[in-house]
């Protein structure tokens, strides 16, 4: 029986998107303790430990569903895109830089090629997002990326406030 690559290789002009591995701890648990970037993410916690990193990259989840870390060709591991699908054909995408790495670009061309490798390899047509209404940067990354607002706010859990925030709903028609 031969396993099938659920988190292939997607390249663009800067980055590669690739699955997690147990190796990007380090990477991971240094720029994910930041409450900059734990703040406006809906899972994870804060502060963020070694043990976190080594509980999520062991997720066998990650052989399952589209979850890969976003690495700079120069710079290496830089953050991660995923995508759920808590409800079957309603599939949502979500991403987080290291501070480091904001503003140049990175998340709307890691987001532009995982959106062409969700159309072209899984096949999905929709694709739903959300972001914080007081993450005005991760809003423009998503139009950016041809996302429209549904008018939708709903309130979502941040475990890293602590407390549910505000959220409002995008969605991207291929
Ligand atoms: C949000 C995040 C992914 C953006 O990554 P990035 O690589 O800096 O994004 P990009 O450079 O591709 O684009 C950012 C855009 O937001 C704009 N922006 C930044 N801060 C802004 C603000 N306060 N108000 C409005 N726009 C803002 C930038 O000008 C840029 O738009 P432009 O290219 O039209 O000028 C990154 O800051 C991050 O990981 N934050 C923490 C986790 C997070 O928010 N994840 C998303 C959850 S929904």
């Amino acid at each position: 029986m031969c396993a099938i690559e659920a988190t292939p290789l997607i390249q663009t002009d800067r980055l590669i998107l690739r699955r997690p591995v147990i190796s990007d701890a380090g990477e991971l648990c240094q720029l994910a303790n930041d409450l900059g970037v734990a703040g406006m993410l809906s899972t994870m916690p804060y502060p963020y430990t070694p043990k976190h990193a080594d509980e999520f990259l062991g997720r066998e989840t990650h052989w399952r569903e589209p979850n890969f870390a976003i690495e700079h060709r120069e710079f290496g591991f830089m953050g991660m895109i995923g995508v759920s699908e808590k409800e079957p054909g309603r599939p949502e995408i979500g991403y987080w830089l290291g501070r480091p790495f904001w503003g140049r670009g990175y998340a709307t061309e890691a987001l532009r090629g995982a959106l062409g490798w969700m159309t072209s390899d899984w096949r999905r047509k929709v694709v739903w997002a959300g972001h914080f209404s007081d993450n005005k940067a991760s809003g423009q990354v998503l139009v950016k990326a041809g996302f429209l607002y549904t008018g939708d706010v709903v309130l979502q859990d941040c475990l890293a406030r602590g407390q549910q925030v505000p959220t409002r709903k995008m969605v991207w028609l291929a």
